[in-house]
């Protein structure tokens, strides 16, 4: 069944699966009384130094930064804020067109399926830039669809016939587009031969360890290696060897069963699989997501997807081998010794971290297709002293098959006792020095409740804070500097928190202050000068736990300083997520998901229009580099 509400991907996942209350209570006093010395301790005196490495935050310094920019103030303007010298404009919305018969956006019907297919998807998040023959190859995720935007012309805001659906359908997925500078601005390349929507519907192979077990197969594709789209993808990543890699996160809340009371397995459960799906009724045009008909069609989502945006005719590989979770994204690194490692979050609370190493190592002109086959999937455990360890899921570690910690990752990582995060989202390495960034971004449950999978969350680590509602920056470095090994050492590059309203550690850690404070950080990518930027998707209310923070925003990290400065405040009601750099780094694309989601935007086009997702061009007024 189909269910109307308001909840996020979170809190619907727990409506439908409640928690127990799990925490033993004398832990949780425990690990709260030794917080304290855990904040002293790394965040002041600082893991790293002891290491002869990166200084860790200290309060903001005014001068001798690397900052080029002055920074914004907090805003809750319908609009977007830069910093002085700088503009921002507009490079595709929501169903933009992308070939000359595409059908321009109608304000009254908010399209068709069939305008859909034709035209830019919605929700824009994670985005990577490929250089091409000279040509500009924006790859973008579409990860999902708001039903009161997309459905707006409805006057309960929720889909009326089969067409309704598939619109909202065929607006997810991944955009590859061509854009080009014409003098004046940025924007979409009408009718390049790169351009192309990958949608649900487009045909992939699931490849790897898992490919052809059984869980995977269907009565449509009994090889289980032949699947149809992807859907809800998150963050992104670029590999190595220039594809694409879309991250599937909440695939979950498509699925539904006709029968209200249908049970799923316990499997199926710890991914928030349900007889309700999240209002977008799938299930109702087609019956793969019916999960009491096509019971493993969700154990075919929640992977990795490569894509080749050069080859328009190339198909999607869903890459079992990096697991399969609710994915944020993934961040590529080429270790010392030539293997591939892949840092990976689980966006869900109290869910883990990973990593994937590859058995082969990646060269020019080597067989790539087989280093995100072949390989290790491991979980993160990290201790209250600042250490932590790689755990692999291997068979002999889990008692798992191979095939089976691929598609039950989640399960595997519990059955190590990996620890249980602050829904980790995206993972960025910093290109100047062996260290690695994963933004952690709230956790109402932590020290209150269990996962889906009933591990424990207590308070104290890398999670510090009970009922966590700021979110924080971990980073770790490799034992000497090597990514595959066991080892890490690790810190908080930043507790957010509001200073103005708290004294105690939810004021955040010394590098917030009253000018610069969010909630939620949750995008995070290095630019090419080692400045880490920060998005935020949290709290806009701008009042209580949130008074002054404003709007959703982008702010640049010194990691060496630890000094943080806001650069960007989007408008109303919408995320900031998605970054990239065009390839004279003279541009910085960002994207604007959902502005208005509760009804209170009109960005970008103002006046009465219709709020619509876009990507946005950042430049300096004297064309400087930015970035
Ligand atoms: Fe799609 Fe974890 O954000
Ligand atoms: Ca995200
Ligand atoms: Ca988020």
């Amino acid at each position: 069944m189909t269910k109307e509400h308001d909840l996020s991907f979170d809190d619907f996942d727990e409506a439908v699966n409640p928690r127990p209350e799990g925490c033993d209570f004398d832990d949780v006093v425990e690990e709260a009384l030794s917080r304290r010395g855990f904040l002293g301790g790394v965040l002041a005196m600082g893991g790293f130094a002891a290491l002869g490495g990166a200084v860790l935050p200290t309060r903001a310094k005014a001068a001798g930064n690397r900052f080029a920019f002055d920074a914004v103030a907090a805003s809750t303007e319908d609009g977007i804020v830069v910093p002085k010298g700088y503009k921002a404009e507009i490079v595709m919305r929501w169903a933009d067109a992308m070939w000359s018969d595409s059908v321009a956006f109608d304000q009254d019907t908010r399209g068709t399926a069939e305008t859909q297919a034709r035209t830019f998807g919605d929700n824009t998040d994670g985005m990577e830039i490929f250089l091409h023959e000279g040509r500009t190859l924006m790859t973008v995720n579409n990860e999902y669809t708001n039903r009161k935007i997309i459905w707006g012309n409805r006057e309960d805001g929720k889909f009326a016939n089969a067409d309704d659906v598939e619109k909202g359908m065929l607006a997810h997925g991944v955009s590859v587009v061509e854009v080009a500078h014409d003098g004046t601005g940025w924007g979409i390349v009408i009718d390049s031969p790169f351009n192309r929507r990958i949608t649900p519907q487009t045909e992939m192979a699931l490849t790897g360890p898992a490919a052809g077990h059984d869980l995977l197969k269907t009565a449509a594709d009994p090889s289980g290696t032949k699947t149809f789209g992807t859907w809800n993808n998150c963050g992104s990543g670029k590999t190595p060897w220039g594809t694409y890699l879309a991250c599937e996160e909440n695939f979950n809340g498509y699925f539904s069963a006709a029968d209200e009371n249908h049970e799923v397995t316990a499997e199926l459960k710890r991914y928030g699989v349900s007889a309700s799906d999240w209002g977008y009724g799938w299930a109702t045009i087609d019956e793969r997501f019916d999960v009491s008909k096509t019971p493993n069609e969700p154990n075919r989502a929640g992977y990795v997807v490569e894509i080749d945006p050069r080859d328009p005719n190339s198909t999607p590989k869903k890459r079992t081998a990096l697991g399969r979770f609710k994915h944020e994204n993934a961040e590529c690194v080429v270790n010392n010794d030539g293997r591939l490692v892949i840092y990976m979050g689980d966006d869900e609370r109290g869910e883990f971290l990973y990593r994937y190493v590859s058995n082969g190592t990646y060269a020019a002109g080597v067989d790539t297709d087989e280093l995100m086959e072949n390989g290790t999937l491991y979980a993160a455990k990290f201790d209250a002293s600042g250490k932590g360890t790689w755990l692999a899921l291997t068979p002999d570690n889990t008692g798992m098959t191979q095939a089976e910690i691929c598609i039950h990752t989640r399960i595997a990582a519990s059955k190590m006792g990996a620890t249980t995060m602050d829904r980790p989202e995206w993972v960025t390495a910093n290109p100047n020095s062996d260290e690695v960034y994963c933004a952690l971004t709230n956790n109402k449950n932590r020290g209150k409740k269990t996962n889906a999978g009933g591990d424990e969350t207590p308070v104290g680590g890398p999670n510090p804070r009970e009922a966590n509602k700021y979110g924080q920056i971990v980073r770790w470095k490799p034992v000497d500097g090597d990514h595959a090994a066991d080892g890490f050492d690790w810190d908080l590059y930043v507790l957010a928190g509001n200073p103005t309203v708290h004294q105690d550690d939810r004021a955040g850690s010394d590098n917030v202050n009253k000018g610069n404070m969010f909630n939620s950080p949750d995008g995070l990518a290095f630019d090419s000068n080692g400045l880490l930027w920060i998005q935020t998707d949290g709290k806009y209310s701008n009042a209580d736990d949130f008074a002054g923070q404003g709007n959703n925003q982008m702010l640049a990290g010194d990691p060496v300083t630890g000094e943080i400065r806001r650069f960007l405040v989007g408008p109303n009601e919408a995320e900031v997520t998605g970054l990239c750099w065009s390839g004279d780094r003279r541009t910085m694309f960002v994207g604007i998901q959902h502005p208005g989601e509760k009804g209170d935007s009109h960005w970008p086009d103002g006046g009465n229009t219709v709020p619509r997702s876009a990507i946005i061009a950042v430049t300096r007024e004297d064309g400087g580099l930015v970035g």
